[in-house]
């Protein structure tokens, strides 16, 4: 099973394959905003990917329209909602604000 890393507090979590980033976090007992609850709507999930960002699903096009009205975001963002672990571990980081 893949794991998935949480930063900053270095949290992990076993995940199936499939489960998303928000659902991953979570689970793993993490506080991260969610105010579409996973619609792609309000990109309030945005996090930041720090390693095994090629695993993961792709970018579809709510997700990136909706990134694109973000502020800060940069190569590594992603909406924790929209984006499914695959195969390999991930580690990523909470973004506040
Ligand atoms: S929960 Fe709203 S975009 Fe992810």
């Amino acid at each position: 099973m893949p794991v998935v890393t949480i930063k900053p507090s270095g949290k992990t979590i076993d995940v199936a394959s499939g489960t998303t980033l928000l659902e991953a976090v979570m689970n793993a007992g993490e506080v991260i905003a969610h105010k579409c609850e996973g619609k792609a709507e309000c990109g309030s999930c945005h996090i930041s990917m720090l390693e095994g960002r090629k695993s993961v699903s792709r970018i579809a096009a709510a997700e990136n329209s909706q990134l694109d009205r973000l502020i800060g975001i940069g190569s590594k963002s992603r909406l924790a909602c929209q984006t499914k672990v695959g195969d390999e571990d991930v580690t990523i980081e909470l973004v506040v604000g």
